[in-house]
């Protein structure tokens, strides 16, 4: 049912123009932190500093009921088609079903990680040699988007993991179009001993494309047997198996993954190659583990226990009915640095939407406007706007509670303990203060000194960041990302909207390149002159723009 005609809707619109402050609700109702809770794959999200009351939990999940998510969730996890627009399936829980629960259809997988691990097993043991004989030192992936913010968030966050055996080799990560990253590696790099992962759903992306043909054309300069080199240098990552082939790279160079796997849900599937290389096997399949255990979790825990569930109708609580649209991600732990980065793109690309399922436009807001930070770094940069601007904001804080344990051969074993209790101090007393704002202490007579409180966070307590814990952690978001679509009936899977500013580009190009004034005359008048600017400046001729 679309959500405009879910009885639940006009229920909640009700509440949501009664419900008190976060004081008041913790004042009328002392159980809440300890009940407005769920618990999956060993990781807790505490709602108790939401918004919400009993009467709007329960109609929060008849919203979730009449929406149809049950159903939804039984098509995703069968491999039905759920992605309409581009008619397939998303089935990314396939990447992390254990082998022995795998089905005929999903055996695919299990073969495609048994050429990943040999493949790592080479390169890890030296066996994999670069044009000259040398053993691989340095593994880059070149990839963007899907291709890039997963494998570069998980590599950077459990680099604690690594098995012993590969700790050597190191891995880096180049995305941008502008060569910017490439060039800072190309630097210094050695072309004997580094090995170049193409990495690309489509293997269509320019961005890709272009950075892989600038390591081509380096690796060329200093190995002239074209074949040798490609060959020794490169592997493709990608569902297009025929491109991979046309760019060069021998079928023994390719892994592969399938349509039915979405570009940001992909870090499970052999996109997830330099995770494998940076950390070892073994640590990539205890992340698919704990990824499982969250699927599991989400299939079958109630509406008001489904961690998952709870995040997104949350989510719509604070979007569609408390008009908050916009909402920050704090991982209080330095090792989640690019998580925030890697769920702007899995939450925005995938459900920042305006057309529903039937092609209608939507009157109701979709995805908000997520960004974040580092917890406490972002305390000394944009928190002055949580707590004292004019915007609603509402807060994931992501926080594990133990850490530095394993330390104890290491000297400074007690510092770091420390700091640790230091940065939970801090995480805790921030959604403290932003819910209850000044009453967390004695309020100051200052107006400019007021806290006014009742901006609403959930904390996802962990107990230690690991393999397991950090793949249960991203399934849960792919999960609430997932029922979010089903409530709002958008498709998650496809992303239309970014397709014209490449078709632009590709227009632009050439007529940047075209030194002619008269080949950039049919354009809008802003691009036109920034374009006669450029040329100008390119050409280093004099004056402004005609
Ligand atoms: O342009 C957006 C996008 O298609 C993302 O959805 C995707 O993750 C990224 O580009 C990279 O795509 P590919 O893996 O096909 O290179």
């Amino acid at each position: 049912m679309a959500m405009k005609d879910c009885p639940a809707v006009p229920v909640l619109q009700r509440s949501a123009a009664r419900i008190p402050h976060l004081r008041d609700l913790f004042d009328s109702d002392p159980a809440r932190g300890h009940e407005l809770r769920a618990t999956g794959a060993g990781i807790t999200l505490d709602y108790s500093k939401q918004r919400v009351d009993t009467g709007v939990l329960q109609a929060l999940a008849q919203l979730a009921e009449q929406a149809g998510l049950s159903e939804e969730r039984e098509r995703l996890f069968a491999g039905e088609v759920v992605n309409r627009t581009e008619n397939r399936a998303a089935w990314h829980t396939a990447l992390r079903t254990p082998t022995a629960l795998q089905t005929t259809e999903q055996q695919c997988v299990e073969e495609q990680l048994q050429r990943m691990t040999l493949l790592v097993d080479r390169i890890q043991s030296g066996v994999w040699r670069g044009f000259s004989g040398k053993r691989i030192t340095d593994v880059v992936n070149l990839g963007v988007g899907g291709s890039d913010l997963g494998p570069l968030m998980v590599t950077h966050g459990l680099r604690e993991y690594s098995e012993p055996a590969v700790r050597g080799l190191k891995v880096h990560f180049a995305s941008t179009i502008d060569g910017s990253q490439l060039f800072d590696l190309l630097d210094h790099l050695n072309p004997e001993t580094s090995l170049f992962i193409i990495s690309s759903k489509s293997f269509t992306t320019i961005d890709t494309l272009s950075n892989a043909d600038t390591v081509r054309s380096w690796l060329g300069s200093h190995c002239v047997d074209e074949a040798l080199m490609l060959r020794c240098h490169f592997i493709g990552v990608s569902a297009a198996q025929q491109k991979m082939s046309d760019w060069g790279l021998p079928s023994d160079n390719q892994l592969h993954f399938w349509q039915w796997v979405g570009g940001r849900f992909s870090l499970w599937s052999a996109i997830g190659l330099p995770i494998a290389l940076a950390l070892g096997m073994s640590v990539f399949r205890r992340l698919l583990a704990g990824a499982h255990a969250m699927d599991e979790h989400f299939r079958t825990a109630p509406v008001l226990q489904n961690l998952p569930v709870m995040l997104a109708l949350l989510g719509i609580w604070n979007v569609n009915f408390l008009d908050i649209r916009a909402h920050a991600i704090l991982p209080y732990d330095g090792r989640l640095k690019y998580f925030p980065s890697y769920l702007e793109q899995l939450e925005m690309e995938s459900n920042g939407k305006s057309v529903g399922q039937d092609g209608e436009l939507l009157d109701y807001s979709t995805c908000p406007v997520l960004w974040g930070e580092i917890g406490a770094n972002a305390q000394h940069a944009f928190y002055q706007l949580l707590h004292q601007g004019t915007q609603s904001v509402a807060s994931d804080f992501i926080v594990a509670a133990r850490r530095y344990e394993a330390l104890d051969h290491y000297a400074h074993q007690e510092q770091l303990l420390a700091q640790h209790q230091l940065n939970i101090a801090n995480c805790l007393a921030q959604s403290r203060v932003l819910a209850f704002g000044d009453a967390a202490v004695a309020p100051d007579d200052n107006p400019w000194r007021r806290y006014p409180g009742n901006q609403p966070s959930s904390t996802l307590l962990l107990e230690q960041l690991g393999p397991e814990s950090l793949g249960a952690l991203i399934a849960a978001y792919e999960h609430k990302v997932f029922t979010q679509a089903v409530i709002w009936n958008i498709n998650p899977f496809d992303q239309w909207g970014v397709e014209l500013g490449k078709q632009v580009a590709l227009q632009l190009q050439p007529l940047l390149q075209d030194p002619d004034a008269a080949a950039v005359a049919g354009l809008d008048a802003s691009t036109r002159e920034l374009a006669l600017s450029i040329q100008q400046q390119q050409s280093g001729s004099e004056g402004g723009a005609a």
